[in-house]
């Protein structure tokens, strides 16, 4: 499922990579900065636990779980009328307006702020979200196209998804997840990320996440090492937590360019990073074209190579399939080994397994 909101730092494009790096199994999944939760809503884990300090967030998956079905009826008025307005930019001000007007402490206002978030969501600028230091959401209206403000269907499911599984949701700090966290539990965390400019500290909202907040977040996963927890963690490509982190793995990651597999110089590329305390072990299995079954065997390697602008992999020069830029330049500069495990007929399809590990 995609996330219902577009979040600053939200990880859609990375989610091949992310879902490679996660254990094989675990327990209770928890994500103690859940944004637009990318990741969360593609696992669908049955036991989660999530933190998001952000109000406003919080109260959207609250009232999404809640009061699907009002929010729907009420988004696809406003739809209307901002689609059919002579004047969408004024239109949409005075939106952001009541949106920064209505606080929580009604239920019926909280409904309608929730609302209006995912009106201002879907035709401010860019679709990012930030806010002023008063906590007003600040962004100017976006490019004023035709566009589907309200998608019914992808929030029914997630308020399905949230009423039909363990899913508890907090608006607390991050911090608080280590009380209930216990061995075999996982935990991805994707913080604001630590500033590549010094004193450039800023943050999602008007709490901002400071320096201290940085280094607490340091200790905690300090102490989930300790506890044998898995952990996994999304930051900038910044020497402090590399340096602090450096006993872990850390993982680099290219998002804009595309790479060779000689890369000379590094710190060009690589614009995040991913810090584990596990290894890569991780089997995957994908379907496969029955004319290209019988000649691959277990133990072949696999390998990736770019053809027509397109990303394949490849084992004996056979096309196993395409795969998208960002996990191919994650493959390349990591130096991830391919191996074919398995293969096997299921379903009247052709499949192969894959192990993946460096
Ligand atoms: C990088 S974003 C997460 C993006 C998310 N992974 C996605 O796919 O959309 C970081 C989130 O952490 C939240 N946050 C900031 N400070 C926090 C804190 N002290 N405790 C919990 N959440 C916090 C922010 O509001 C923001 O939503």
């Amino acid at each position: 499922m995609d996330p219902i909101i577009q979040w600053v730092g939200g990880k859609k494009r990375l989610l091949n990579v992310l879902d490679l790096m996660l254990p094989n199994n675990y327990n209770t999944y928890y994500e103690p900065f859940l944004g637009g939760g990318a990741l969360l809503y593609k696992l669908l884990p049955q036991n989660a636990k999530i933190y998001e300090i952000n109000i406003n967030i919080y109260n959207l998956y609250i009232n999404v779980k809640n009061n699907v079905l009002e929010i729907i009826e009420k988004l696809l008025i406003y739809e209307k009328e901002y689609l059919d307005s002579p004047d969408r930019k004024n239109f949409y001000l005075d939106k952001r307006t009541i949106y920064n007007s209505l606080d929580y402490s009604t239920p019926q206002n909280s409904i309608k702020k929730t609302i209006l978030l995912l009106f201002l969501n879907k035709t401010c600028f860019n679709a990012v979200y930030r806010e002023n230091k008063k906590g007003e959401f600040n962004v100017p209206v976006g490019n004023m196209k035709n566009c589907t403000i309200c998608n019914t269907e992808q929030l029914k499911k997630i308020s399905n998804y949230l009423n039909n599984n363990n899913i508890t949701i907090y608006n607390d700090d991050f911090t608080k997840f280590i009380d209930t966290i216990e061995e075999n539990d996982f935990v991805y965390l994707d913080p604001p990320y630590y500033p590549l400019k010094n004193d450039s500290f800023v943050g999602y909202d008007k709490n901002g996440f400071t320096k201290e907040k940085h280094d607490e977040l340091i200790d905690i996963l300090h102490s989930l090492n300790e506890k044998k927890i898995n952990f996994m963690l999304s930051n900038s490509n910044n020497q402090y937590f590399r340096d602090k982190l450096s006993m872990y793995n850390i993982y680099d990651i290219a998002i804009a360019r595309t790479l060779n597999s000689n890369i000379d110089d590094r710190k060009d590329c690589v614009c995040e990073i991913l810090v584990t305390n596990y290894n890569l072990n991780k089997t995957q299995t994908i379907s496969i074209p029955q004319v290209n079954y019988s000649n691959l065997q277990k133990n072949d390697n696999v390998s990736i190579k770019i053809k027509n602008k397109k990303y394949f992999l490849y084992s004996n020069d056979i096309n196993l399939k395409e795969i998208n830029k960002c996990f191919y330049n994650f493959i390349i500069l990591n130096k991830i080994k391919i191996v074919i495990t398995n293969k096997y007929i299921e379903n009247n399809e052709y499949k192969i397994s894959l192990l993946f590990n460096n």
